[in-house]
């Protein structure tokens, strides 16, 4: 752990003291425990520093009414927070983390790119290695471009789409979320439970152009395109979608938006940010048997580095400059260093062909493990689970299908329980609207011990 972090000594100061624990309550309600002053310490100079004391404002914890713990280091499943603590992680960073914290096959590539530049400002050999794996898992993606996010890979495929097809108009669904650019911030899942108004900042004529209509409801798509006929450029989903917890789409729902895709003439992208390499080596598109046009991949790609890409058909992808008109570059798209650990990952999934059954049957341990203990404690709640995502919904009835169902959520107690389950050692998602991920390096051990955790916390 960096001795800078303890440098922060609150006792000498006690005025100073005073006023900056004021300022930390503004994280806490009544849901939190008082945090112990170590931790007071540590989130009094975040805030002095970081706006807010988050770089990604879920991170402050709003719906579970405290900042997420500090976090030190990661190990495999497991976290490590700066006052000493250890938890089992379900944040995971959020999907990223697909092997497991600080795995030693993505470190040692990724040290040796660095090496050798780690970012070179021209196309190297592994970057174009790397489109043709993504090609071959992803046979959707006929060309690839390499961006650093997943907001930069949705905001780019939907410019790409309005260049195609020259119209202006885009329809997304509530509780998706396709990352904080302009077009994009609207009913934005988890995202709007911890921001108070996401369309701050974003102008009308920006936000005229969207049409945001329910998830699961292709006959609202239908009547949409109708109403606005030669209008929408594309229509932009979560096959699956992860930002309002786990909602699984309703048979014959991804089939439908193609068809009505095909015949309007809006271009289809999925955003696999989350799902991709995760629900399986070809995505959800591949799991649903619908191809998209275009496809945003991210999240897990690089192994825990940050790269993601956008791709599709070829001659929509021709928009892009220098081949078409359409923009879209970045100083570290596609740098070696990013590279070499989306390889290792791939490497790691290569080999390693049972990965993903045996993160499902984890998964599905705990899913299973929940749903018996929620029964137990007579609570009437949906456990989702799809390959190494969990959602355990504080909502009566079953499996909420859209944004609507799952604000029903009964948020206090998910807050009861984060907290619970966080005292004892279990690090959950702060908010009912976010999904606990698993990893390859959770074990079946970390499992029992989560639902020992869950059946104290339920009780
Ligand atoms: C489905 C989906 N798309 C896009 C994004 C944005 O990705 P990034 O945070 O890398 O910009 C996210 C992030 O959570 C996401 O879940």
């Amino acid at each position: 752990m960096p001795p800078s972090l303890y440098r922060w000594d609150l006792s000498r100061r006690p005025a100073k003291r005073a006023a900056m624990q004021r300022r930390v309550a503004s994280f806490d309600n009544d849901l939190a425990p008082a945090p112990d002053a170590l931790a007071v310490a540590q989130w009094v100079r975040a805030r002095a520093a970081l706006s807010g004391g988050v770089d990604s404002p879920v991170r402050a914890g709003s719906p579970v009414g405290a900042p997420t713990p500090m976090l030190a280091s990661g190990h495999g499943a497991h976290v490590l927070d700066v006052t000493g603590r250890t938890y089992i992680d379900y944040i995971c960073a959020y999907g990223p983390v697909l092997l497991g914290h600080g795995d030693l096959r993505v470190a040692a590539a990724v040290g040796r790119a660095m090496h050798a530049g780690a970012v070179l400002g021209a196309t190297h050999p592994e970057e174009v290695r790397l489109a043709e794996r993504v090609q071959r898992l992803f046979p959707s993606m006929q060309r690839v471009r390499f961006v650093s996010t997943g907001t930069e890979a949705c905001m780019s495929a939907l410019r790409v789409a309005r260049a195609f097809t020259k119209r202006e108009k885009c329809i997304r669904f509530e509780g998706c979320y396709h990352g904080h650019s302009d077009a994009m911030i609207f009913s934005a899942g988890a995202s709007s439970l911890s921001t108070p108004s996401l369309a701050a900042g974003v102008t009308n004529a920006v936000s005229g152009d969207v049409i945001v209509l329910p998830y699961n409801d292709a006959d609202a798509v239908a009547r949409a395109l109708l109403g606005h006929a030669g209008e929408v450029s594309a229509v932009i989903v979560e096959p699956i979608c992860g930002n309002m917890g786990l909602c699984m789409p309703v048979a014959g729902y991804l089939q439908r938006l193609r068809e009505l895709c095909s015949k309007s003439g809006a271009v289809l992208i999925f955003d696999e940010v989350i799902t991709a390499l995760r629900v399986g080596p070809g995505g959800a598109q591949a799991l649903y048997g619908v191809e998209p046009d275009l496809t945003c991949i991210g999240k897990t790609l690089g192994g825990g580095l940050p790269i993601a890409a956008f791709g599709g058909r070829a001659d929509i992808m021709a928009q892009l400059a220098p081949d078409g008109a359409v923009f879209v570059g970045g100083t570290f798209s596609g740098n070696p260093a990013c590279v070499a650990g989306a390889h290792a990952l791939l490497d790691v999934l290569a080999e390693d062909r049972g990965f993903h059954e045996r993160l499902e049957k984890l998964a599905r341990r705990l899913a299973d493990g929940l749903a018996a203990i929620v029964r137990q404690r007579g609570l009437d709640f949906p456990v989702t689970q799809c390959a190494s995502m969990v959602d355990l919904k504080f909502r009566k009835g079953p499996a909420h299908e859209n944004m609507a169902q799952a604000r029903e959520v009964d948020a206090a107690a998910y807050a009861a329980f984060y907290h619970a389950m966080l005292a004892r050692g279990v690090l959950l998602p702060p908010s009912s609207m976010e999904l606990m991920f698993l990893t390859g390096a959770h074990t079946e051990n970390d499992i029992d011990c989560t639902l020992q955790a869950a059946h104290e916390a339920l009780a």
